[in-house]
């Protein structure tokens, strides 16, 4: 049985989260604003799996608890009462069916940039990340909203442990895959989540069609707009005063500068992360669209990509997939300038959170 902190009735009208992440610098951006969010009691955390993909399972764990440490010294920092401890829980070492491949020089070889994060005392959990994400959709039943941030890994052995999760859940966000023709950032048509572990990523879209939950995909076509420059690092860092969290994520997202620099993107960072964590918990800010989606596995060209039918009626019964919608795409952003106010949302509530 899952130990976390608090019981069902201490979360009442609060949104409890399940995160399952691959720590990974814009994952990182999305886990301390999760906890300044439980900081202004606006959520709880049931808990963060962290699931190979940015780097090893065992760097992703590592530094999962690294940023929860220096969130809850935040926390401590503001006189806040400390926050309750947020199980960790090590998910998939890897994809589900393939060997995977690392791409060190994107987040660093230990997914977290520059950032010289402490090793911390605390210990994941010795449930594993599948079991914990059917623990938790027993104890939080109807309350817990889910966002899968990271590869599809973890869920998809989750989901083999225990058909009935989808139907628990109160919500499913993943941050994953391109649409309406937008170009993939590993391939010409795949992003890297689903590149990642591609037989996971359907696994997920069969086992979730029809299902009550319609799982949100917020994918590259509205995420790649999302972008993080050195001044907004610079004014998030003169608000705070340098606070250690904030230091410790200037330097991470220092490195995904220099990475997009290196790729011609210039010198700033796609933080795709806080963008799908920010929608999970606020969908109204997005404008989706129902679609049926399967994800190419079997041909080399097309692996990861994520082909959508906007009008799954027409192929029920065809070839087809199966036909049945299994998601809610993530269209746009509306109002101008959409994207950027999430960002400019995520940059008030750090320096709000840090400064207390
Ligand atoms: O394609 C972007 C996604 O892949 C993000 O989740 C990033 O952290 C990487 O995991
Ligand atoms: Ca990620």
């Amino acid at each position: 049985m899952v130990t976390e902190a608090g019981s069902a009735t201490q979360h009442a009208g609060k949104k409890v989260v399940l995160l399952d992440c691959d720590p990974g610098i814009d994952d990182a951006m999305a886990i301390v604003d999760l906890l300044a969010r439980r900081a202004f009691g606006e959520i709880d955390i049931a808990g963060l799996i962290a699931t190979a993909g940015n780097a090893s399972v065992d760097d992703c764990v590592s530094s999962a608890l690294s940023w929860l440490e220096l969130g809850e010294r935040t926390d401590r920092d503001r006189e806040c009462s400390r926050a309750d401890q947020t199980p960790v829980f090590k998910g998939a070492a890897g994809p589900i069916e393939v060997a995977h491949d690392f791409t060190p020089e994107t987040h660093g070889e230990h997914g977290r940039g520059y950032a010289p994060l402490a090793r911390t005392e605390g210990t994941a959990s010795s449930m594993h990340g599948a079991r914990a994400w059917s623990e938790l959709s027993i104890r939080h039943e109807g309350e817990l909203h889910a966002v899968v941030i990271g590869p599809l890994s973890t869920l998809a052995a989750a989901l083999d442990l225990d058909g009935g999760i989808p139907d628990r859940l109160a919500s499913l966000t993943i941050m994953g895959g391109t649409f309406c023709g937008h170009p993939g950032n590993t391939t010409a048509v795949a992003e890297w989540n689903s590149h990642f572990d591609p037989e996971a990523a359907q696994r997920v879209c069969e086992r979730f069609a029809g299902s009550a939950v319609v799982p949100r995909w917020c994918g590259q076509n509205v995420t790649d707009s999302a972008v993080i420059s050195p001044a907004d690092v610079t004014e998030v860092l003169s608000a705070t005063r340098g606070a250690p969290v904030t230091r410790a994520l200037a330097a991470a997202l220092r490195f995904y500068f220099e990475f997009h620099d290196a790729v011609g993107e210039g010198y700033c960072a796609k933080v795709h992360d806080p963008i799908a964590t920010a929608l999970a918990l606020q969908p109204a800010l997005g404008r989706w669209s129902p679609a049926r989606i399967d994800v190419a596995t079997s041909d080399r060209l097309t692996r990861g990509q994520t082909v959508a039918e906007f009008q799954p009626e027409r192929w029920r019964g065809g070839d087809y997939g199966s036909g049945r919608r299994n998601a809610d795409i993530l269209v746009e952003v509306p109002g101008h300038p959409g994207v950027d106010n999430i960002l400019a949302d995520w940059k008030a509530r750090h320096v709000r959170w840090v400064r207390g």
